[in-house]
């Protein structure tokens, strides 16, 4: 008889999301005559930039002839693609990562769930509390975690680091030693970052310690002041200890799209044992590459036509964030982030909790947004709110929010 990975039946509930998006349907159906205001999930609302769009055109007419017809791509990523990410993201930033160090995939949701593979079972694993729910889940599959306390919301063999309003949401070095930190910066819930010389404090702690970070740089084109990293390697010493995960989503609105990479630099070492090796021999046997158009709609991300139209997205994002961190606080809530990312961390009012003011503003604003004990323990009290919604439906539903 077989027998399944008992670990999944540890996970609580359903992933987030979809168990936001369960109940925004359930209301949906009963009030059908309701325009919903969705600002809950991170997923864009503008168009495929247009040199995103003509690359993806001239990549489809090439697979419609045979002398220009590809199959299978290289599991690691087309050459193209990798070495203008290379120059791009980091020669651009002073930063020596190679293109052999780069490992193209389908986005930064399924490397940040798979990165953990590659670490033995009994490694523990430090988050951010609240943190994206993607890091915990994967390691409670990989069985790395414990077991769930559900009052408390707490694994007893993860490490959590609370970010709060009490600490300016600056995760603190953890009591207990970590194997693995995970850290997103800027960061997805609370939208807050921690400056450069914070970044290095992380760095130089990983090394003493014999820690790896898995850094998750989902949203540094979202990063507005000079004193905030775009890429952990701008630190001194991070190739020896931090792993990065990329997206194109949020940069360039590729969420339907999907592309990715993750950057393992040759200096990272356990022993003799190369982890870009180990991450390479991974992708290889259970990965076949991100689809051809797809890479080439990527390589037009860093072409001047592509930057400048996406720096123009990012804006028109950011603007969104201005006036939901501004019309929020001119209503009275207590608001965070909204500088360097394109989240808003808000305090629920009068003490409600997450989920009870998830319901308040879905039954009396009909607008979405995602309740912070959802991301863990030190998110209750606290609300997401995305500012990749549309100009129109962003104003609208701080309109309502403003008339509860
Ligand atoms: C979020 O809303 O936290 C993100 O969109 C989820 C994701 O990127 O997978």
């Amino acid at each position: 008889m077989y027998k399944i990975n008992e670990n999944y039946q540890k996970l609580p509930g359903s992933y987030l999301f979809s168990n936001i998006a369960k109940k925004v349907n359930a209301f949906s159906a009963a009030n059908p005559e309701k325009k919903i205001i969705r600002l809950g999930i991170g997923d864009v609302t503008q168009p495929l930039a247009p040199a995103v769009i003509e690359a993806m055109h001239g990549a489809v007419d090439e697979m419609a002839h045979a002398e220009t017809f590809r199959g299978y791509a290289p599991d690691l990523g087309y050459d193209f693609l990798r070495s203008a990410i290379a120059d791009g993201d980091y020669r651009a930033r002073g930063c020596e990562i190679s293109e052999d160090e780069i490992f193209v995939s389908d986005g930064a949701k399924s490397d940040s769930g798979n990165i953990q593979e590659i670490f033995a079972q009994d490694n523990r694993i430090a988050v951010c509390d609240p943190v994206y729910p993607v890091y915990v889940d994967s390691n409670v599959m990989a069985g790395r975690t414990g077991t769930y306390d559900a009052a408390a919301g707490m694994w007893s063999d993860v490490i959590y680091m609370p970010c709060t309003m009490a600490n300016n949401f600056v995760p603190e070095f953890p009591k207990e030693t970590p194997d693995l930190i995970y850290l997103c910066l800027p960061n997805n819930p609370t939208g807050t970052t921690i400056t450069r010389t914070q970044l290095q404090e992380w760095v130089d702690y990983a090394n003493r310690v014999g820690a790896v970070i898995i850094y998750d740089a989902a949203y540094e084109a979202y990063i507005s002041e000079e004193n905030v990293a775009h890429s952990i390697y701008e630190c001194e010493g991070a190739k020896s200890c931090a792993i990065e995960l990329r997206s194109f989503s949020k940069n360039a609105g590729f969420t339907g799209v999907r592309l990715g990479f993750t950057v393992v630099p040759k200096e990272l070492k356990c022993g003799d044992v190369s982890l870009n090796a180990m991450w390479a021999r991974r992708h290889g046997t259970k990965f076949n590459g991100a689809p051809y158009i797809v890479q080439r709609a990527g390589e037009a991300v860093y072409s001047e036509a592509g930057r400048a139209q996406l720096s123009e997205q990012v804006a028109y994002y950011m603007r969104n964030a201005k006036l939901i961190k501004e019309g929020l606080s001119d209503a009275g809530y207590t608001v965070f982030g909204g500088v360097n990312a394109p989240y808003i961390w808000l305090k629920t009012p009068e003490g409600m909790t997450s989920w009870d003011f998830f319901d308040y503003l879905l039954a009396n604003a009909n607008v979405v947004g995602t309740p912070g004990s959802g991301f863990g323990p030190s998110g209750e009290g606290y609300f997401r709110l995305t500012a990749f919604g549309s100009l129109e439906n962003t104003k609208a539903a701080l309109e309502r929010i403003k008339n509860l």
